[in-house]
Parts: structure tokens; C-alpha cells; sequence
């Protein structure tokens, strides 16, 4: 029973193999956060982590209050969990203890995407009701822990029972109080085409986070905080961290007290929120998940992925092996026609590709992104046998064939606006600002996912489409809806999010054997949220291998292999015009869904073949690649070299990845420390062969140095040694990759 409640103590234990966590109903009947982190025996009650018994607030026990779901205007002067506008005005409220119902398994939350349980011995339920009575609210706060990782799932129901309207002015998903303030914070921020880039900074007095206004989940931060003890590492330590499963607008943030206290809260964003409660009305905060590691940075994230890979993504390709895609848009832009497509799918074909997604330009009138969005039928100048005769063609190459939309845009030059132009956002009397010349549809109406999923599903059905790619690219300006009255025009935001998933969720339900792939300006809506309805996504617009380093090590703080797209694009790079190799490409690419971004007919017959060893390469190892325990591994900070590897989850065989930046001649030797092995057995290490192919001499340097036979042990406690006659920079230059594969080959003895 991972769930206890003493009666005596009035504890609630949520326990599990690898984590504790405890919370009090006061005496006062608030509930108390008592504890998280290392598995505390069951069998105990723990009343001194109550240090004093709670009644009320008063100055000398100020302290010692931490709680669950704090509430404004009783003396609890840090931010609160939620806040409420009743009939009268008031704001305070006094929910208290209930009841309390714990049952196997987990529920889906209503019109969004959670985790699940595909039996109930997976996880147990533990649902907290607190009642407020001169007001008639009633919370819920629902906990799940999962049987097998070291991550609870939070959520809160709201209910009106009374008669008169409560206006729910923030709800969080998720209170924290910690009992010290003893942590870094790592944050994923950045921008368009650098996205995730990981910012690490002590916890200070006052407050700290992150959020979104931009009406998605966005690029400048992710909905995902990391918290570490300071000497934590990848490798060592405690870590926990909690990602928002939201795609709209989010707070993500921490206030230390004057106690030490931290309170972290994560929600939807209060600045863009209020929701009218009516009578029997309810509300549902879309889910959290916390995850607890003693096994440092490297260890929250196995957490993380196992849960989001498993239990969050769904449907039939949550388990597939993804295909190796080619996306003709930086091959393209707007610039193509059938014959052309048709010549990039065969050469693509040749080299080993399994899907050909034709990007942005295939409706409408549209040759430049001033034109036709919402206009969802083919440009027949550009496709004279439509989509269905293009995809007829392509399947017969035994490609499959993937198209991108981006259901919730329109044009004002379009059909669409023409004949709706009042479904576009906007406040009446103002100027829409324009951003990419696109308007956004207000989701929120349900007139306009009908509608949305009438014409998609019939263009879907009538080609042989097997994969989406859905964008989004502009941010929400001017919130407004004319579909609601004045005083719910605060619900806009999350609204249009529960619109999006409305869609997501007929689409993907109609179409179950489409594999949907997210994407807004690449990483702009990569989240837990969309990732219950589109199993992988388009991490970012930035393609060059250097930069996808740091942004693909970014997003695996949280996200699986098998949610990235990551694609082997064109020299000079579009976006920072540098060179580099096709094998560097490749050997970041292969860490994710592989795909290609360029136009094959380009390639000379020398690269066109070293892409089709890539792709055979790669399909051998996909499980691995896509589904396997992925470790960042450290280098030291000055020696401009970037590692991480994968392995399967039996430890029987694994990739290592080293890649060298910008050479240094006379470099310092350094060993990289290995991961996701076992101590005891004994490994054959050998290079990836294309790599050496320019004959450089360090191969048999390094047969000495790092390959052949190899204790676990040895790899992981020493690890491999990188130094100069290794990268042989004279030879290699810059951006040199170096894949390591290791397979088990015995016992040590
Ligand atoms: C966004 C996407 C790109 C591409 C373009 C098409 O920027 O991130 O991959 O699909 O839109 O307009």
C-alpha cells in the first residue's frame, strides 16, 4: 500500500521504493506539508516533523507552517496556491480537512492531458477533499504515486455547491513549501532557434521563475524547473523537479521567506487567468508532476523520461520506432512543385528514408507566408493531382507520406477570413497586431474546432497520410473573444488551450495510426501537455549540430529521446551558416527521431552514400537511439567538448557520443566518465568506423587508449580518455564526432 493515513498522527504517507512524501492535517484542520524526499519507513508515523502542533498563525509559529495549498488572508503572508472573488467581494476563504478517498490506480483529468496507469497495481490515489463552507467550495487535491519511479502527480478540482458565482482568480497546479532553501534552480529559456538553454542559480531571498503570456507554453521558458542541492551533479545528489503538463500560459517560480521556507508554485499563469465557478460549476488545474532523485541530475531525468515515454505519451506509436523522416522545407521553403517533391522522394527513398513530410506552401495560393492559412485544400498550380495524387505517388516509392498544417492560424488574405473574419482574435475597435502576417483563431469556440476538424479530417481521409506535422507560429496577442460575455473574458487563455486539445484529442482519436509530431516556431509549445496527444516534437528551427547540442541537452533535463525531432540539415547552416560534417550532424541527430532537412538532389554521390550509412546506422540501433536511458556526461568546462550516450535498460549495450567543438592544439587530457552501465560485466568498445574513414592515425592510438575489451567498472568509474593524439586535431579541425559502441561481452571475472 503505497498510501497510509494514520489516524492517530493524521498523516498521510505517500511512499514508494525511492521517495516519501507526508502531509499533516493540521489542527485546524489546514493541510501541513510535512516531507519529500527519501523514502522514510512506512511503518512509523512521524510526528516530529510537525514541530509544533498547528492551530493558527501567530507570530512564534509562523515558522513552523508549511502547507499544502495555501490559502490569501489568513496570516499565511507568502503567495498563495489559489485565490478566490466570492458573491460579497471577499477573498478569504477557510477550506478545512474533510475527507480523504485513496483508490488504485489514477483518473484521467476532464479536457486534458495527464498521466495514466495501464493497470491500477501501477499507482495509488490519494484524493484530499477540503471544504470551505460559508461559501460552498469545495477543493480536491489529488496526489498519485506512481509503484515504480520517484514522481507524484498533482492536480486540484475546484466545485461551487452553493448558489452564487465564485470567481477563481489563480489555482495552482502545484504548492511546494521545502523546508530550506538550499538549491539551485536550473530554468529552460531562450528564444526562437535557441531554445532550452539551461540557466543554474542559487535559490535567493525573495522571489524567482518563470512564465508565459504569449498564449503557449513558449520558447522563452519551458513550464519545467529543476531544483539541486548545490554540490548535486549529473552523476551524484539530490534533485527534484517539476514540469507543468500545460501548453498555455504558465508560472513557474519560487519565494524564499524570511524562515528559509521555499514555496514553489507552478501553474497557469494568474496575470491571464480568472474562471467563473456557477452554481455546481468546476474547475480542473491541468496536472503536475514532481520527481524526486538521490542519483543526481542524470537520475531525476530517468524519472522524467521513463514516466513521460511510458505513461504520458499514447496510442500506437508511444511504443513504435519512429521513421526516419525527410522535411523538405529548409530543402524547399515555399519553392517547389510536384516534380520537384517527387525527385527529393525517390533520392530520399534511395538513401534509406521511410517518410517524406511536405512542410508549409501545399495550400491555398500560398508561395510566402503573407497568404492562405486557414485555407486547407491543395495549391493545384504547385500540386496538379492535389495531396491525395502526390501521396499516391510517394506511397508507391514505399515512402510513407506526413504533411504540415497549422490548424489554428488564418490569414487575412484567405477564404477563411473572408468568410469568418470574426472568428480571428482580436478586441473590437483595435488594431490586431500582426506577427508572420497570420492571425490567430480563437480556439476557444467550439464553432471553430468543428469546423477545424471537418476539414482536416476530410483532407486526412482522402490521402494516404500516416503523419502530421502541426505548427503554430505566432504568439496570442490581443486576448479577446467575442464569444464571451465581459466578465468571462479572463478565461480566454485557457480556453484556446482546451480548444487545442479538444482538437488534438478528435484528431488523434479519428486518425489513431497518424503519428503527430508538435511544433510552434520549433521548441515554442514543447511540453508535457501536448506531448499526451503528439508523441514527438519539433525542438527547435535552429538545425546546426553545434547549436542542437546544447538545445537538445536542454530539453533531456525532462523530455525522452523519442519525443525530439532532430534533423541532419544543410551546409552552411541556415540559421549560424556554419560548417560542419555530415557525420557531426549525424552523430548529434542519431539522438532523437532522425530526420533529414535539406533537398537530397543536392547531395554528391559521396555524401548521398555516407547519408544512406547514416540511416542503416541508425534504423539497426533505433530502440536504442529512441527508447533508451539516456545519461549527459561531463567534460571538463574548458576543454570544448560536448558527451552523452544511451543504453538499454538491461545494460547490455550503449552508445557513448563525444563530440569536440572548436580544436585546441596541445590539448590537456581528460577522461569522460560513462553512465548506464554495469559494474560487473565486461564490454567490447569499438569506434564507429565512418568517422575514420580520412585515414587518420589515432585509430590504433586510440585501440589502446579506449576500445576493445573494458570493464564496466573501468568505463564507469574511470572513463574514457580523450586527449590530443585522440581528436588528432591537425586531421580532424573543428566539430569532430567520436561514437563509441560498447557491448556487453561477459562476465568480469
Ligand atoms: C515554423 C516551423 C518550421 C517550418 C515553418 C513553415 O517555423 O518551425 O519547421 O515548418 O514554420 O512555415
Amino acid at each position: 500500500m503505497p498510501i497510509k493515513f494514520d489516524e492517530n498522527t493524521r498523516q498521510f504517507h505517500l511512499y514508494n521504493n525511492d521517495f516519501s512524501y507526508i502531509i499533516a492535517v493540521y489542527d485546524n484542520g489546514s493541510i501541513g506539508q510535512l516531507y519529500f524526499g527519501e523514502p522514510l519507513s512506512p511503518d512509523r508515523d512521524h510526528p516530529f516533523l510537525a514541530p509544533l502542533p498547528f492551530a493558527g498563525f501567530s507570530n512564534n509559529i509562523r515558522s513552523a507552517a508549511r502547507f499544502e495549498y495555501p490559502c490569501y488572508g489568513q496570516g499565511d503572508f507568502r503567495l498563495p496556491a489559489f485565490k478566490v472573488k466570492l458573491a460579497d467581494g471577499a477573498g478569504v476563504v477557510e477550506p478545512r480537512f474533510e475527507d480523504y478517498r485513496v483508490y488504485a490506480g489514477k483518473k484521467a483529468l476532464p479536457g486534458l492531458p495527464s498521466t495514466y496507469t495501464e493497470s491500477d497495481d501501477e499507482a495509488e490515489t490519494l484524493e484530499i477533499i477540503l471544504i470551505d463552507k460559508p461559501s460552498h467550495l469545495k477543493i480536491i487535491l489529488f496526489y498519485t504515486i506512481f509503484a515504480a519511479d520517484a514522481c507524484i502527480a498533482r492536480s486540484v478540482r475546484f466545485e461551487n455547491f452553493g448558489k452564487e458565482k465564485i470567481i477563481l482568480e489563480s489555482a495552482m497546479s502545484l504548492s511546494l513549501d521545502a523546508p530550506d532553501s538550499a538549491w539551485n534552480t536550473l530554468a529552460f529559456t531562450g528564444s526562437w532557434a535557441r531554445e532550452f538553454a539551461v540557466s543554474d542559480a542559487p535559490l535567493h531571498v525573495g522571489f524567482q521563475g518563470v512564465h508565459s503570456s504569449l498564449g503557449v507554453s513558449g520558447s522563452t521558458a519551458n513550464p519545467s524547473l529543476v531544483f539541486r542541492r548545490p554540490e548535486t551533479t549529473e552523476r551524484y545528489g539530490e534533485a527534484f523537479g517539476i514540469s507543468l503538463l500545460y501548453s498555455g500560459n504558465f508560472i513557474a517560480c519560487a519565494e524564499i521567506d524570511c524562515w528559509d521556507i521555499v514555496r514553489i508554485r507552478v501553474g497557469i499563469n494568474p496575470e491571464t487567468f480568472s474562471w467563473s465557478l456557477e452554481n455546481s460549476g468546476s474547475f480542473d488545474a491541468p496536472e503536475a508532476v514532481l520527481g524526486w532523485s538521490r542519483n543526481g541530475l542524470n537520475g531525476l531525468s530517468r524519472v522524467f523520461h521513463r514516466l513521460f515515454r511510458t505513461r504520458l505519451e499514447r496510442g500506437v506509436w508511444r511504443d513504435r520506432e519512429r521513421p526516419v523522416l525527410l522535411n523538405n522545407w529548409e530543402g524547399t521553403y515555399f519553392n517547389f512543385n510536384e516534380e520537384k517533391l517527387l525527385a527529393m522522394a525517390k533520392k530520399a527513398a534511395d538513401m534509406g528514408v521511410e517518410l517524406f513530410a511536405l512542410d508549409d506552401g501545399w495550400f491555398g495560393k500560398r508561395d510566402d507566408d503573407a497568404t492562405s492559412l486557414g485555407d486547407w485544400f491543395p495549391n493545384t498550380d504547385k500540386l496538379p493531382n492535389g495531396i491525395t495524387g502526390l501521396a499516391e505517388k510517394i506511397t508507391a516509392m514505399g515512402l510513407k507520406f506526413g504533411l504540415w498544417i497549422e490548424p489554428e492560424m488564418v490569414s487575412e488574405k484567405s477564404r477563411l477570413f473572408e468568410a469568418h473574419p470574426d472568428w480571428a482574435v482580436g478586441v473590437p475597435g483595435r488594431t490586431r497586431t500582426e506577427i508572420r502576417r497570420q492571425f490567430v483563431l480563437d480556439m476557444g469556440r467550439s464553432e471553430v474546432v468543428d469546423y477545424l476538424f471537418e476539414t482536416l479530417s476530410a483532407l486526412i481521409s482522402n490521402a494516404k497520410i500516416s503523419y502530421i506535422k502541426w505548427d503554430m507560429n505566432r504568439f496570442i496577442t490581443e486576448p479577446f473573444s467575442l464569444a464571451l460575455p465581459p466578465d468571462r473574458q479572463g478565461e480566454f487563455f485557457h480556453r484556446y488551450c482546451l480548444g487545442v486539445y479538444s482538437l488534438y484529442s478528435r484528431l488523434t482519436e479519428a486518425f489513431p495510426d497518424i503519428l503527430f509530431e508538435s511544433c510552434a516556431s520549433g521548441g515554442a509549445r514543447f511540453d508535457g501537455g501536448i506531448l499526451a496527444f503528439a508523441p514527438q516534437g519539433w525542438l527547435s528551427d535552429d538545425t546546426d549540430a553545434v547549436q542542437r547540442l546544447e538545445i537538445q541537452r536542454g530539453a533531456s533535463y525532462f523530455y525522452p529521446l523519442n519525443c525530439i525531432g532532430a534533423h541532419i540539415s544543410a551546409v552552411p547552416n541556415h540559421q549560424t551558416g556554419r560548417l560542419t560534417s555530415l557525420l557531426f550532424r549525424a552523430a548529434v541527430a542519431f539522438f532523437g527521431d532522425l530526420g533529414f532537412e535539406l533537398d537530397p538532389t543536392k547531395l554528391a554521390e559521396e555524401e548521398a552514400e555516407t547519408v544512406k550509412e547514416c540511416i542503416a546506422f541508425y534504423k539497426e540501433r533505433r530502440r536504442l537511439f529512441q527508447q533508451g536511458v539516456f545519461n549527459r556526461l561531463d567534460a571538463p568546462p574548458d576543454c570544448n567538448t560536448a558527451a552523452w550516450m544511451v543504453s538499454t535498460e538491461d545494460k547490455k549495450s550503449a552508445i557513448a557520443a563525444v563530440y569536440k567543438l572548436n580544436a585546441k592544439p596541445n590539448q590537456k587530457p581528460f577522461r569522460i566518465k560513462l553512465a548506464g552501465l554495469d559494474r560487473s560485466k565486461v564490454y567490447r568498445v569499438s569506434l564507429w568506423e565512418p568517422t575514420h574513414r580520412a585515414g587518420a592515425p589515432f585509430d590504433a592510438t586510440d585501440k589502446r587508449l579506449n576500445c576493445g575489451l573494458r570493464g564496466g567498472d573501468e568505463l564507469l568509474s574511470c572513463g574514457l580518455l580523450i586527449d590530443n593524439t585522440f581528436f588528432a586535431v591537425s586531421i580532424t579541425g573543428d566539430f569532430y564526432p567520436e561514437l563509441f559502441l560498447i557491448e556487453e561481452a561477459g562476465e568480469a571475472c
